[in-house]
C-alpha cells in the first residue's frame, strides 16, 4: 500500500473521510477531492496530499485534476469514486434540476472520471477503481426514486467497465453499503437514529481489504454491507 496514488471524491467528510484516514494510515499518496477546501485542508491536518477543491459536476475540475495528480506524483494507482448526494422526495415533487443534479453527481461524475483516469490507471502494475454505489443499486425504496436510479446506473456501469479493463489490469470494484451515519443519512433519512447502523470505518476497512487483494488470486467485484438489524441478502 506504501506510496500508492489514491484520488478520492468527497474526501472532505462522512465515508470519504474515513477512507482518507484509513489510506494515510497505510502510507499512500492521496489525492483529496471534494466542493469544500476548509474541508479538505482538515482531514489533510498539515500531512502531505494533494487537495483539489472543486465541482465534480464541472468536467474541467475532473480534467484538472488528472493533470495535477499525474504532475505531482507521476501516474495514478487507485481511483475511489465516493462522492455523492441523497434526497427523500416524492416522485411528482422532484424537479428536473434535481434529477439532473443526483445523475450528474452520483453517475455521470464517476464515469468521467474513470475515463479521465484510466489512461494512467492503466499503466499501474495494480490499477484499481473502487466505486462507493449503495443498498439502492439493488433495491428501489419509495421517495429514493433518483438516487435508486443513479447507484443502479453506477453498478451497471461498473460491471461493464470491469468487463472491459479486467484483462488490461485494472479492477474495478463496487461496495454497496445499507445506511451508514453520515451527514447524507442524517438529512436523507432522519428517521434513523444512528443506533445500529454501519460506520464509515467499515467502509474504509473494506477499501483497503479489496486494495490488498491485488497481492492474491482472489477478486471480489461487489462486496455488500448491510446493517445488523436488516435481513440477510434482502
Ligand atoms: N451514508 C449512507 O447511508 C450511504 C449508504 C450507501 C452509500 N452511500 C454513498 O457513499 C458515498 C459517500 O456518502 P456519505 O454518506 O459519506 O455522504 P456525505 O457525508 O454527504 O459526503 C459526501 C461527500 O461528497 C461530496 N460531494 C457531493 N457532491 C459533490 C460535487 N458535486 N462535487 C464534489 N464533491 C461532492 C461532498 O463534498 P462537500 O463536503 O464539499 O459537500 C462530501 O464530501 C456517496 O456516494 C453515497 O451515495 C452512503
Amino acid at each position: 500500500m506504501k506510496n500508492k496514488i489514491c484520488i478520492i471524491t468527497g474526501a472532505g467528510g462522512g465515508i470519504g473521510t474515513a477512507i482518507a484516514e484509513a489510506l494515510f494510515s497505510c502510507g499512500c499518496k492521496l489525492v483529496l477531492m471534494g466542493r469544500n477546501e476548509e474541508k479538505l485542508k482538515k482531514v489533510a491536518n498539515d500531512r502531505e496530499c494533494l487537495i483539489v477543491p472543486g465541482d465534480l459536476c464541472n468536467d474541467a475540475y475532473i480534467k484538472e485534476t488528472i493533470e495535477k495528480t499525474v504532475a505531482k506524483y507521476g501516474g495514478i494507482d487507485v481511483l475511489i469514486n465516493n462522492a455523492g448526494i441523497a434526497q427523500s422526495k416524492a416522485f411528482t415533487e422532484i424537479s428536473m434540476e434535481e434529477y439532473d443534479a443526483i445523475m450528474n453527481t452520483n453517475a455521470r461524475a464517476p464515469f468521467l472520471m474513470c475515463k479521465t483516469a484510466l489512461p494512467y490507471l492503466e499503466k499501474s502494475s495494480c490499477g484499481t477503481i473502487i466505486n462507493i454505489a449503495s443498498v439502492t443499486a439493488h433495491h428501489g425504496y419509495a421517495l429514493q426514486s433518483v438516487y435508486a436510479a443513479s447507484k443502479h446506473a453506477l453498478l451497471g456501469f461498473s460491471k461493464a467497465l470491469s468487463k472491459e479493463y479486467y484483462q488490461k489490469g485494472v479492477r474495478v470494484h463496487v461496495i454497496s453499503p445499507g445506511a451508514v451515519f453520515t451527514d447524507m443519512v442524517k438529512i436523507s433519512r432522519p428517521d434513523l437514529t444512528g443506533e445500529g447502523m454501519l460506520l464509515p470505518e467499515n467502509i474504509a476497512e473494506t477499501v483497503l481489504y479489496l486494495i490488498k487483494m491485488r497481492n492474491t488470486a482472489s477478486v471480489a467485484d461487489e462486496i455488500q454491507l448491510h446493517r445488523e438489524t436488516k435481513e440477510p441478502f434482502m
